[in-house]
């Protein structure tokens, strides 16, 4: 058992909240990321004596361990080979396919493996030596999945949460991972396993009994050792109120009419962001416009389509092979369809902040959000928060984990290109009160679910998971 530290609440996910920046004289800076995960988590963090473990983003950073605005952050370094195998290789070009109902083909290799295990367990290890005694530890996502267990054989006193940020593949994909034992044992080391949706939870639970034996009911699962692990969906969601007041500001308001005036004051802005991501469904989603404009439903004289795409992952072989397929059809798309001054897309290869989102949501009539599988999918969340007149319309797909919670939206099927059209056509040419009607309880469902009621609920079932300790996280002050 290695000896405590002295944070009572430990977070560990795979990278830290902050960025680190060059200024123009030079200097460099951390800089907080956007994220609505450490905005919910700040205030009970600083009552809590609270630390951040995770990745600076950078190979062979040995950044010590520091203070950036009041929290604690850990860096855990990876080097080098370490991003290619571990980051690049088994996180994402391994479970990211699988676990997102192998839109892509997921690539199994033993040495990738063998790097998983390694990062995994030097990610415990700082975790197991900053950690108070009882402390709660909530670890992030699929790039962790065995430090609960690497954890708990260190630090068997501490309460121990693990929150799965993207889908959960049904029993017969999961099945395909030769590590699957493993990667289930190394979940239930946990007390509570969350995940978005409660399918997910399902799926986690029946893997459970059938490849490890262990015995089940409902969401819970009875260890040899009389331990239990519970299994529960936690939809996580957004700053609600960070964004609306965004949104609502003077110079939000400026922006996004800047930005209907820069596409030339078109009647209909149609608006996609997302990480430039094969599971996203950006091919086909503009494919549906691209026809629609060729039909003649929509003339790129009074409408536009702007695609955002954030570079991401940009190493890996299937993000760059996307990347390429995108600009060649936006391209061919344009060379078709536009003309002077009037592309049919308004395409970005860029990520923006926060406050240009906003701005872009505020302009844009219909947001197309056409994931093939999505855990959560936050943008379109963010959509709905901006629409503070409650107009504006959202067409959704089916298989983002958002779509069990927005029911109103128009929901879509992204691989039905014909279902994508006309549910694009109904949101441009339905009646305000229509709009009104969908929007209003969207924005009564993101209200009340908001990132900090989700936060809170998670920690509030990991403190219930253990009543034989005694110890409670302190009120947020
Ligand atoms: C998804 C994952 C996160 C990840 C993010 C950005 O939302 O659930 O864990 O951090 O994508 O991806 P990146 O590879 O840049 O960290």
């Amino acid at each position: 058992m290695t000896t405590q530290g002295s944070a009572d609440l430990v977070i560990v996910a795979n990278r830290l909240p902050v960025d680190r920046v060059t200024l123009s004289d030079g200097s460099r800076r951390w800089r907080r990321s956007p994220g609505g995960l450490v905005s919910a988590l700040e205030p009970v963090m600083r009552s809590n004596d609270g630390a951040w473990i995770g990745w600076t983003g950078v190979a062979d950073d040995e950044t010590d361990p520091f203070v950036d605005d009041g929290l604690w952050l850990v860096p855990v370094p990876l080097s080098a080979g370490e991003i290619e195998e571990f980051y690049e290789g088994f996180s994402n070009a391994t479970l990211w396919p699988l676990y997102h109902d192998v839109v892509a083909k997921p690539e199994f290799h033993r040495e990738w493996w063998d790097a998983y295990v390694r990062v995994n367990r030097r990610f415990a290890e700082k975790a197991a030596e900053i950690a108070a005694k009882d402390a709660m530890v909530w670890v992030h996502d699929y790039q962790l999945q065995l430090v609960p267990q690497m954890l708990r054989e260190l630090r068997p006193d501490l309460r121990i949460g693990f929150f799965l940020h993207i889908p959960f593949p049904p029993t017969e994909l999961f099945g395909q991972m030769p590590w699957r034992r493993q990667i289930l044992e190394g979940l239930l080391g946990a007390d509570v396993v969350g995940f978005q949706l409660s399918g997910a939870a399902q799926n986690f639970v029946r893997l459970v009994r059938q490849r490890v034996g262990h015995k089940t009911h409902r969401d819970m699962v009875y260890l040899p050792d009389g331990r239990t692990v519970q299994a529960m969906a936690f939809p996580i969601s957004i700053d609600t109120d960070g964004f609306e007041e965004l949104a609502r500001s003077e110079s939000v308001t400026e922006r996004a009419a800047q930005i209907r005036s820069a596409l030339g004051d078109p009647e209909l802005v149609l608006l996609g962001i997302d990480r430039l991501d094969y599971t996203k469904g950006i091919y086909p989603r503009l494919r549906a416009w691209s026809e629609l404009v060729a039909d003649g439903d929509f003339s790129v004289k009074d409408s536009v389509f702007v695609q955002v795409a954030t570079p991401s992952r940009e190493r890996v072989e299937q993000y760059r092979i996307l990347r390429d397929d995108i600009d060649r059809l936006v391209g061919r798309i344009n060379g078709d369809l536009g003309r002077l001054g009037s592309p049919a897309i308004a395409y970005m290869h860029s990520s923006f902040p926060r406050h240009e989102m906003a701005a872009l949501y505020r302009a844009a009539d219909i947001m197309v959000v056409t994931p093939f599988r999505d855990g959560m999918n936050l943008v379109a969340k963010e959509y709905v928060a901006c629409r503070y007149d409650n107009d504006g319309a959202l067409v959704l797909s089916e298989f983002a984990g958002a779509a069990n919670e927005l029911r109103q939206a128009w929901l879509i099927n992204p691989y039905d290109i014909n279902g994508m059209k006309d549910a694009i056509v109904e949101a441009a040419r339905a009646e305000p009160k229509e709009i009104t009607r969908r929007m209003k309880a969207m924005r009564k469902q993101v209200r009340e679910n908001d990132v900090a009621s989700w936060a809170n609920r998670f920690l509030e079932e990991l403190e219930a998971a253990r009543p034989s300790h005694s110890k409670k996280l302190r009120p947020v002050r």
